[in-house]
């Protein structure tokens, strides 16, 4: 067993863990970053890929945006379809701000190729992750490294990063969590397509057999969605049913789909999950980890960013100032921002999809709040509000 020490343990290599360790080295902490899937892996899970103004500017202030600042797509608004019809909502016009497409696996990269070239601590294809001692003022992570070799690592805190299928939220004491959940009657079939966007803003359409979403990662890259039965099986979907699919959904009026080949395609569940609290002693999560929410809507990416801004501060009142207070406030101040966004994604999840045998009443419900979002200015403001993040 290799004995090691750092100030904050830090387990998985997603956004929310690598953005962790960076805000935590630019206020002289230290940290070890565990990850159990292989860095090419971690660099091509195609993710989300939508940034509220406010995460473009944390990664700004973290020197992070070179290439975000470059490449990324800013977005003044976007497509509401329905009935047939499409409607531009105008964020710069109702709330002046924006959003950005630039894909979480570009976001990883940067932060993955910062923390190697500043040669700290960051270890994939580690196995074996545990935590313990949390309620003592030095917690261990324990981990094999890639070779087998076992390794503890002493802490002053430990940072759950792990995502939904981690091992912290479970290492949290019996009894203390309060569970959340609602899993939805559908699931996203999303594919990557090497074909331009046929659309210069995002396009969310509602349609009688199903929600459709037409995203992109670049100029030259689509990202496409379509609502598809739960564990509907994806060899049920050959690529010319999907892009005739995309094109039924998505038809309006002197409009076309550019169709190309296929890159990848996966069918996603969707659910909201709150665990409360964030933190016991002194293990704080963060992201995925505490909380995930259908993807529409954008915000599980945000949301994990937005949550280890909060963190990294408090921690460093902690560590380095002794001061407990903020960390004290940690899991009320990062649980405000997700209830409002899993308020919001569950808002756009019911609105925009179409439930297994939807009655009447409900389909006219669905219809009358989206044609109030695209007549009145009030209603437009708030889809603006939260679609760019609030609190912005
Ligand atoms: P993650 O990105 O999940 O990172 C957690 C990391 O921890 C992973 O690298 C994992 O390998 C590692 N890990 C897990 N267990 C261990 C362990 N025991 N030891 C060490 N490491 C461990 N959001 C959107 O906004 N739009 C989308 O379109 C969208 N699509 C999504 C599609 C899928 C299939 C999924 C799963 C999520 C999607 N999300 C989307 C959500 C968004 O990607 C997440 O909210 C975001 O990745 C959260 O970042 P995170 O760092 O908290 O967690
Ligand atoms: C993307 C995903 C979303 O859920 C969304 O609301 C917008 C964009 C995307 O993957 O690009």
């Amino acid at each position: 067993m290799i004995s090691e020490r750092t100030q904050v343990g830090i387990v998985g290599a997603g956004p929310a863990g690598l953005l962790l360790s960076r805000l935590l080295a630019l206020a002289g902490i230290d940290s070890v970053v565990v990850e159990n899937r292989s860095r090419a892996y971690c660099e091509a899970r195609q993710r989300a890929g939508l940034l509220e103004d406010r995460t473009v500017r944390l990664l700004r202030a973290a020197g992070l945006a070179d290439r975000l600042d470059r490449e990324g797509l800013e977005h003044g608004g976007i497509y509401l379809q329905f009935a047939g019809e499409r409607h531009h909502l105008d964020f710069r016009d109702l709330v002046g701000r924006t959003v950005t497409v630039y894909a979480q696996t570009e976001i990883v990269k940067d932060l993955i190729s910062e923390r190697t070239r500043a040669g700290a601590a960051l270890h994939f294809d580690i196995s074996a992750t545990e935590v313990e001692g949390i309620g003592t003022d030095h917690p261990v992570l324990r981990y094999a490294d890639a070779d087998g070799q076992r390794h503890q690592v002493r802490c002053d805190v430990v940072a759950g990063c792990d995502g939904f299928h981690g091992i912290c939220r479970p290492a949290m004491p019996a009894g203390l969590m309060t569970v959340a959940e609602r899993a939805y009657p559908y699931a996203w079939l999303g594919i990557l397509a090497d074909v331009p966007p046929s659309t210069d803003e995002l396009i969310y359409c509602r349609h009688a057999d199903g929600f459709a979403l037409h995203s992109m990662r670049s100029l030259e890259i689509s990202r496409l969605y379509l609502q598809v039965p739960l564990d509907e099986d994806i060899t049920a979907w050959p690529d010319d049913r999907i892009w005739a699919e995309l094109w039924r959904r998505f038809e309006v009026p002197a409009w076309e789909l550019k169709e190309g080949p296929i890159l990848e395609k996966s069918v996603t569940p969707m659910r909201s999950f709150v665990a409360a609290p964030m933190r016991s002693g002194r293990l704080f999560l963060a992201g995925d980890a505490a909380h995930i929410v259908p993807p529409t809507g954008a915000k599980g990416l945000n949301l994990a960013l937005a949550d280890v801004a909060v963190l990294a501060d408090a921690l460093v009142a902690l560590i380095r100032d002794g001061d407990g207070g903020p960390a004290g406030a940690y899991s009320a101040a990062c649980l405000s921002r997700v209830w409002r966004a899993t308020h919001f994604s569950w808002w756009m999840t019911s609105n925009l999809h179409v439930p297994p045998g939807q009655d009447p009443m409900d389909e006219q419900l669905q219809l009358a709040q989206l044609r109030y979002v695209v007549a009145s200015r009030a209603a437009a403001t708030t889809l603006a509000e939260n679609y760019c993040g609030w609190p912005g």
